[in-house]
């Protein structure tokens, strides 16, 4: 609301009634990233990378806000995922530049406690924690949902949420993925569709490591948003890579071709009953589209392009 009267503002040459408290700061620009286990790509940012967006964020005061929802599910790595941007700016070149810091790290309940909860925790600075809990939702009755949120604390005070990540969610993570990843490498990888994490350096191993999601990418001329609605009419649910695009900036990172599939959710029994139904849906729409030289190819003779 404030960027779309700013310049009514300006015309009529009145002031913001709103001015930022002291313990506030309002930043030239903001600037969102997931850099871990990304939604939809699976990505983690190097560490070499999110040292320079630090750098970059307190040379253009940038406020970086992280969603750093899925850094606790970890599945499939030995070593840890680099710091997140918020522990970065706390160590580099001495420290933030402002008491405020150019960084903030935005979590979530919803993926390690129970879906929907929608309550969450942010870690920054001191003093911008302090701006931040002075904001409306927060001091007009101490969070957005206090029930679930006392509920939460009372998970985290007795240990009950800590070992439920361990003992709970990280291996039937490990067990889902496992399948996802087998059920592609046998039923889709064979018509020409890759997967995302596995085209870098290390082409033999699978390197998604954490979250939720493999994100896949299609063969020519297949779209996703095609795939997709023709695998919704079989009652099999991904997601189109254009959902997640940036409007106005679709260019930037093309993904017409990009399909995501969740195995958080699913019954572990039809993870690859599912995928075994997306492999028909591109069969059949390789084949509306004559693009059947994909499909000479025999699923045994391609595993190995995993
Ligand atoms: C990166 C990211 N942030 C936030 C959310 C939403 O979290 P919540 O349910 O707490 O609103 C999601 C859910 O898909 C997500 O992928």
């Amino acid at each position: 609301v404030v960027c779309l009267l700013w310049p009514q503002l300006i015309e009529w040459d009145l002031q913001p009634t709103k001015r930022p408290l002291s313990c506030q700061k309002h930043y030239k620009n903001i600037i969102y990233a997931v850099p871990t286990f990304s939604n939809p790509s699976g990505r983690t940012m190097t560490l070499a990378r999110r040292q320079q967006l630090t750098r970059l964020a307190r040379k253009h005061d940038a406020l970086v806000i992280t969603d750093d929802v899925y850094d606790f599910l970890r599945w499939n790595s030995r070593s840890p995922p680099p710091p997140r941007l918020v522990d970065i700016d706390y160590m580099l070149d001495g420290g933030p530049i402002s008491p405020f810091g150019n960084t903030v790290s935005n979590a979530s309940f919803s993926k390690i406690l129970g879906p929907g909860l929608r309550t969450g925790w942010a870690e920054a600075t001191t003093r911008f924690i302090e701006g931040l809990s002075q904001c409306g939702s927060s001091v007009s009755g101490g969070a957005p949902s206090q029930f679930v949120a006392s509920i939460i604390a009372e998970t985290l005070q007795v240990g009950s949420l800590q070992s439920h990540i361990h003992n709970n969610l990280i291996p039937a993570l490990q067990r889902r993925s496992r399948i996802a990843l087998a059920a592609v490498r046998e039923f889709l990888s064979p018509y020409g569709v890759t997967l995302e994490s596995l085209s870098s350096a290390n082409e033999k191993k699978a390197m998604v490591e954490g979250g939720y999601f493999l994100y896949l990418t299609l063969p020519t001329p297949l779209t996703a948003r095609t795939v997709v609605s023709r695998a919704q009419g079989d009652g099999v649910v991904v997601a189109s890579g254009d959902t997640f695009e940036v409007h106005g900036d679709e260019q930037s990172v093309p993904s017409t071709r990009g399909l995501r599939i969740c195995f958080a959710w699913e019954d572990e029994r039809l993870l690859a009953e599912g995928i075994r139904q997306l492999g028909e849906v591109v069969v059949q729409l390789l084949r509306e589209h004559g693009a059947v030289d994909r499909l000479g190819k025999s699923p045994r003779a391609c595993l190995s392009e995993f």
